[in-house]
C-alpha cells in the first residue's frame, strides 16, 4: 500500500467542510433582488481532491451554482463513502431541493438514496455512476462514458504498437478501487487491446486517482518488472504525471523507454503530452456545473429529464496537446 499522506494528515477529522454555503434559504431577498423562497438549495456531496480533474470540477460546480442564482452546500468526502453518505443524511435533514454528488465507490447506496426518495428531494448523479438497481432512486446520471474512454486509450494502443514484433507489456494505474471510472475505463481498455494478442497487462493496481499513488505504484511495477514494462495506462493524468516522476527515478525516459497513455487532460497532463512524456490522451470532461444547474432548476420544477446526459469529450496526441494548450481552462 503506497501512503497516502494528504488524506493522512485528515485522517480523524469530520470530511464534512462546508466551503459554500450562501446562507439561509429562508426570508430575505437574494442578491438578484428575487424572494429567497424562490431560490433553490443544492446540497452536494463532493468526492474529494485527488486529482487536477476533481479541482476544476469543483470550481465549475461552485461558480455555475454563483451564477445560475442557486444556493450550494457543498462537502468535501476525501474519498471516503461514509463521508459522503453522512453529507447526504445533512442535506435531507437540512430539507434542500435537491441533492446532487458524484459517488465515491458504485456500491452501497440504496439506503440513503431511499431516504432521500421518501423525503422527496430529487437526486441527481454527476460524473460518478452508482450501482443500483432501482433507478427511480435518482433521477438522472451527467457525466461521462468511462466504458468509452478506455476503449479510446486501447485502440490508440492496438494502433500505436501495429508493427510491434514481441510482446508489448502493459503496467496499469488503476483510479479508485470499487469506483465508476476504475471499473469502466479498465473494462474499456481490456475490449479493445484484445484486438492484439501481444498487448499483454502484465501489473495492474490502484493509485487511487493521486499522483503520490501513480508514483508509487509505478514504483513497485518498476522493481517487480525491471527492464520489462513497454507501457502504462493510468486511469487519469495524475497518476500518470506521478508514473512519470517514478520513470525518470528510475534513469528511464517516459514516452520514449516506456510510452504513457492516460484520461482527463488537464493542464499539467496536456503539458507533458507536449513534451513528449506522455504519448496520448483521452479527454473527460470535468466542467459540469452549468448542465447540472440547468437540470437542477428542471428536476426541481417537476420536469422530466433525461435518465442519463453525456458529456461530449475527444482526444489529443501531441501535436493536438500543443496547440489546445494556450486556451484550455483547466
Ligand atoms: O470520476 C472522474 C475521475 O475522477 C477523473 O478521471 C479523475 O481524475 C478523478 O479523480
Amino acid at each position: 500500500m503506497f501512503s497516502r499522506s494528504a488524506v493522512a494528515v485528515t485522517t480523524g477529522m469530520l470530511a464534512l467542510s462546508l466551503l459554500t454555503a450562501c446562507g439561509s434559504s429562508s426570508g430575505g431577498t437574494d442578491a438578484g433582488g428575487g424572494s429567497k423562497s424562490d431560490k433553490i438549495t443544492m446540497g452536494f456531496a463532493q468526492v474529494g481532491a485527488e486529482s487536477g480533474w476533481r479541482t476544476a470540477n469543483t470550481k465549475s460546480i461552485q461558480s455555475s451554482a454563483a451564477d445560475a442564482g442557486i444556493t450550494l452546500k457543498f462537502t468535501d468526502a476525501q474519498q471516503k463513502q461514509a463521508n459522503q453518505i453522512q453529507s447526504i443524511r445533512s442535506f435531507i435533514q437540512q430539507k434542500v431541493d435537491v441533492i446532487a454528488f458524484s459517488p465515491v465507490v458504485e456500491s452501497g447506496w440504496d439506503s440513503v438514496l431511499k431516504e432521500a426518495k421518501d423525503a422527496k428531494i430529487p437526486v441527481i448523479l454527476t460524473d460518478r455512476a452508482v450501482d443500483s438497481q432501482d433507478k427511480t432512486l435518482y433521477k438522472t446520471f451527467l457525466g461521462s462514458d468511462f466504458v468509452k474512454e478506455g476503449t479510446k486509450a486501447g485502440d490508440w494502443l492496438v494502433k500505436d504498437s501495429a508493427s510491434a514484433t514481441g510482446d508489448v507489456n502493459i503496467a496499469e494505474i488503476q483510479g479508485t478501487t470499487g469506483s465508476a471510472p476504475a471499473i469502466d475505463r479498465q473494462t474499456g481498455f481490456k475490449a479493445a487491446i484484445a484486438a492484439n494478442p501481444k498487448l499483454k497487462i502484465i501489473a495492474s493496481q490502484t493509485g487511487d486517482f493521486t499522483r503520490a499513488g501513480g508514483k508509487q505504484v509505478m514504483e513497485a511495477f518498476l522493481k517487480a518488472h525491471p527492464k520489462q514494462i513497454n507501457v502504462v495506462f493510468a486511469h487519469n493524468d495524475d497518476m500518470a504525471l506521478g508514473a512519470i516522476e517514478a520513470i525518470e527515478g528510475a534513469g528511464l525516459t517516459p514516452g520514449k523507454d516506456i510510452k504513457i497513455v492516460s484520461i482527463d487532460a488537464v493542464k499539467d497532463g496536456m503539458t507533458a503530452l507536449s513534451e513528449g512524456k506522455i504519448n496520448y490522451i483521452v479527454e473527460c470532461n470535468p466542467l459540469l456545473g452549468p448542465q447540472l444547474m440547468d437540470v437542477a432548476k428542471k428536476v426541481v420544477a417537476g420536469e422530466t429529464v433525461p435518465t442519463r446526459i453525456e458529456t461530449k469529450e475527444t482526444e489529443f496526441d501531441q501535436a493536438a496537446a500543443t496547440a489546445a494548450l494556450p486556451t484550455r481552462q483547466y
